[in-house]
């Protein structure tokens, strides 16, 4: 592993930043306070998820926690003095959380434990949610008398169904892995001690193919959620199109029809 140049790499970090071959791992880093998610820490994601983003030597990113907890939600002790106008003037969520929406290379989560409100809002802004078998996910913010306010409403049902979403949202129930798997909320399940291997495993896969086909395919597989299927057939259409003007992809035809590896350029 070699350690990230742009990152803090000081073990104080509320994100650890690392490189695995073209694969950046992030690792939440406030095992104290079970990764509660605070602006510190959010803020130093961005700024690690961005860095990685423009970073070509870098082909996919994995974003974890700890063995026992990905990120037990947002901080509860930062949050409970704020008034509406501290968190309308500081655009909390917005300004810090939603970076992750800008990423355009793939991010995959490894999550072992709880993944709680905010954890769990998170795991599911990622592109992959790979879950060890002790993952938990639920939002719970209800017995808070708070909501779930980092997509949890509203990727929740697009990923479960509105059937799950309202049971997980109103009751706060919680979800085991292989629940989570049967839903839909999670890609795939491993034990817990292969978590990381296999994750990373994935994820160099990923990244070894063409970085713009995999920018191309992430961008239409989320315009699914933004569109009718007519405009989202369009613009899956387009994105096709444009795979003819890519190196890539006419060195991958030529080198199946070649019986060859074929050499990426991301180009
Ligand atoms: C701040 C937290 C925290 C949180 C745990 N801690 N979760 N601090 N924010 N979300 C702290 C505890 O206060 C405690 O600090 C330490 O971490 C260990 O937690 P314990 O509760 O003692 O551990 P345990 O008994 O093992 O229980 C684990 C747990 C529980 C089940 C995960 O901590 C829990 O229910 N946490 C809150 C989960 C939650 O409600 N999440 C949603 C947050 S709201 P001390 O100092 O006592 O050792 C949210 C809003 C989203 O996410 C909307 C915008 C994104």
């Amino acid at each position: 592993m070699q350690d990230h140049p742009d990152a803090a790499q000081d073990s104080q970090s509320p994100v650890l930043a690392t490189r695995v071959g073209r694969v950046g791992l992030l690792t939440l880093n406030r095992p104290r306070q079970l990764n509660a998610l605070n602006d510190a820490l959010m803020d130093r994601l961005g700024a690690d998820l961005l860095a990685l983003d423009a970073d070509d030597a870098v082909g996919a990113i994995v974003l974890t926690g700890g063995p026992k907890v990905f990120a037990a939600g947002a901080d509860i002790a930062a949050m409970a003095e704020w008034t509406y106008i501290d968190v309308y003037r500081s655009d909390f969520i917005t300004r810090n959380w939603e970076t992750l929406r800008r990423v355009r290379k793939p991010v995959l989560a490894a999550v072992a434990g709880y993944a709680l409100g905010g954890g769990c809002e998170l795991a599911l802004a990622c592109d992959i949610v790979v879950a060890a078998q002790s993952a938990r996910f639920a939002v719970p913010e209800i017995k808070l008398a708070m909501m779930p306010g980092a997509g949890g409403t509203q990727r929740l049902p697009r990923a479960i169904g509105k059937a799950k979403a309202m049971d997980m949202c109103l009751s706060g129930r919680m979800l085991t892995a292989d629940e989570a798997d049967r839903y839909g909320l999670v890609s795939r399940v491993v034990p817990d001690d292969m978590l990381l291997d296999e994750t990373l495993a994935l994820a160099t896969a990923i990244a070894g193919f063409s970085g713009p086909a995999l920018m191309a395919i992430k961008e239409s597989v989320n315009r699914a959620y933004e569109s009718s299927l007519a405009e989202g057939l369009l613009f899956e259409r387009r994105e096709l199109h444009a795979r003819f003007a890519s190196k890539d992809a006419h060195e991958g035809m030529d080198a199946f029809l070649g019986k060859r590896r074929p050499v990426v350029v991301h180009r």
